[in-house]
């Protein structure tokens, strides 16, 4: 055999010894799970403001004051004020010169995204726990406490479309620009 036909064949075989170890670790080695309908479920929860992806239930403001003093009010403070610079969510005036503080009362766009960030991220220690019942209940009370909208205002999917947050005019859009 000529030097050329020897190092072909090693290639060879190194190859085939390759691939049946290849397919041996495939049958061998079995990490992780199937995920299962359920668990998908529990990370689609995007809620955009477009008004997609908004579960069933409804809540009022005076219903939510209970979730927040449960859930909420040891981080928030009891009225929303805050207990850091970065867990006040209530008041603040973009219209102000002297001190425009954004909170998601005075700054967010949406009351729609008040419903989505609190469903997946908040209490910020045990989030997705609430049920949707309870974050439609707690967001209407952050709207409430905010002075937007009424205490029986009924907020579900559709209503909390119609909720005019006072900063929705206060941004420039720059989606066309690429
Ligand atoms: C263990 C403390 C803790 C608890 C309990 C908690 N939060 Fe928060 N929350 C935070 C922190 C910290 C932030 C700021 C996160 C950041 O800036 O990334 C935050 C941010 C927020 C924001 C966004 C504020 C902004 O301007 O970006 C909202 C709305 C909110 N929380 C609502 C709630 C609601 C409603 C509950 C109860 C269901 C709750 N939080 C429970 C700690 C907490």
């Amino acid at each position: 055999m000529s030097m050329f036909k020897k190092i072909l064949a090693a290639l060879l075989l190194a190859s085939i010894a390759m691939s049946s170890f290849l397919a041996s670790s495939q049958e061998t080695v079995r990490l992780g799970t199937p995920v299962t309908e359920d668990q998908l479920e529990n990370f689609d929860l995007v809620a955009p403001p477009d008004g997609s992806g908004f579960p069933s239930g409804s809540g009022t403001a005076r219903q939510g004051k209970a979730v927040f003093d449960t859930n909420c009010a040891a981080c928030h403070a009891s009225n929303g004020e805050g207990t850091s610079g970065n867990t006040v969510i209530v008041g603040g005036d973009m219209h102000s010169e002297e001190n425009p503080l954004r909170t998601v009362g005075s700054f967010w766009p949406y009351a729609s995204t008040i419903f989505d960030y609190v469903r997946r991220a908040m209490p910020a220690d045990a989030p997705k726990s609430l049920s949707n019942t309870e974050v439609y209940q707690v967001t209407a009370y952050v709207l409430f406490l905010n002075g937007i909208i009424e205490e029986d205002m009924v907020l579900n999917s559709e209503t909390l479309q119609s909720v005019e947050m006072p900063n929705a005019d206060g941004f420039i859009d720059r989606s066309h620009i690429q």
